[in-house]
């Protein structure tokens, strides 16, 4: 029997970037982790590695291990890269208090911050996430440290400060605006705002974190062409699909399997051109240790199993790839 062809093998038939985010740690120990990231996967995005917290151990050093070993393996197994994030209002460094600066000073500190990373990887990275999620729940701008010192234009700002030193596409990325949401709404006016002024934005990230709710596809696909309609690449960047624990339907796998097929087909008929998932294996989910996310969802939201095995869900996108 040919064994089947693997997914980054029919993604790439329809001109998709399948992808993984994923952490350094079981890319270093973990030899399935590998074989499975680099067979089945054209694409690769480092969970953490990338963010200021993780990368800036102290206020003068810069620890690029982790990000090297992720990016180097996207490179040495020619996939697409996808940093994230330089801009973001989690995972800061503990030593960062936005008190010690001036609000010039910190305008200076993210400007250089911006250029030491994604001036590092201006040969490796294909696309940054430059800013991640800026607009708050309710569509206004979120306040946080750099929206405070930096006033409104901080993001104009970041996509400037990132486009002199890369010539990576840059994206806005954010969750809860998959679909037409107001929230949806509110990332439009951004972005198109921003496009007007000749900010140099090249596309939009939509996290897709099927958490309990999974946006409806119809939607995802209109809001995904109103974006292309702007002008912008549209890329799905962090897709899982869990269950709260107190509503988990009878047939779990089957449900999950079933929201990744309608993704699958709608992502790139709309245009998407990369579907990018928050892991490669169930035991890496950020769900099994984030927050209170263990007690509040189930913690297999990905298409391979604990062991490494093809999930329905797995066999679902590629049914779906395969069939044009
Ligand atoms: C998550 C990582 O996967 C975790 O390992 C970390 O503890 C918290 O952040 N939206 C994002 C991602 O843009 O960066 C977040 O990743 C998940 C939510």
């Amino acid at each position: 029997m040919t064994p089947a062809p693997p997914l980054r093998a029919v993604a790439a038939e329809r001109g998709l970037h399948v992808g993984a985010m994923i952490g350094p740690g079981p890319l270093r120990t973990e030899p399935r982790h590998r074989r499975t990231l680099a067979d089945e996967f054209a694409a690769v995005t480092p969970g953490s590695a990338l963010k200021m917290g993780p990368l800036r151990p102290s206020r003068d050093t810069y620890d690029f291990g982790d990000a090297d070993a992720v990016v180097d393996f996207g490179v040495a197994h020619d996939m697409y890269v996808r940093g994230h994030a330089l801009v973001w209002h989690n995972q800061k460094p503990d030593w960062f208090q936005a008190w010690d600066y001036t609000d010039d000073q910190l305008r200076a500190f993210l400007r250089d911050h911006i250029h030491t990373v994604a001036g590092r990887y201006r040969a490796t990275v294909d696309a940054w996430d430059v800013v991640n999620e800026a607009v708050a729940d309710d569509g206004s701008l979120r306040e946080t440290v750099w929206s405070d010192a930096l006033v409104g234009d901080y993001v104009a700002d970041a996509f400037r400060w990132a486009d002199e030193v890369t010539d990576a596409n840059l994206y806005y990325n954010d969750y809860g605006c998959e679909a037409l949401t107001e929230k949806a709404d509110a990332v439009y006016d951004l972005l198109a705002d921003l496009l007007d002024r000749g900010v140099p934005v090249d596309g939009v990230g939509l996290q897709l974190h099927a958490l309990g709710e999974r946006p409806d596809p119809d939607s995802i696909r209109a809001n995904v062409e109103r974006f292309r309609d702007l002008g912008l690449d549209v890329q799905i960047t962090e897709m899982d699909v869990a269950f709260s624990r107190d509503d988990v339907p009878d047939d779990p796998l089957a449900v999950q399997a079933g929201y990744y097929r309608a993704v699958a087909e709608v992502c790139p008929e709309a245009g998407c051109d990369a579907l990018v998932v928050a892991g490669v294996s169930d035991a890496n989910s950020w769900l099994r240790s984030f927050a209170d996310f263990p007690d509040r969802y189930t913690g297999d939201p990905l298409l391979f199993d604990e062991r490494y095995r093809p999930k329905p869900a797995y066999d679902a996108v590629v049914e779906a790839l395969a069939e044009d």
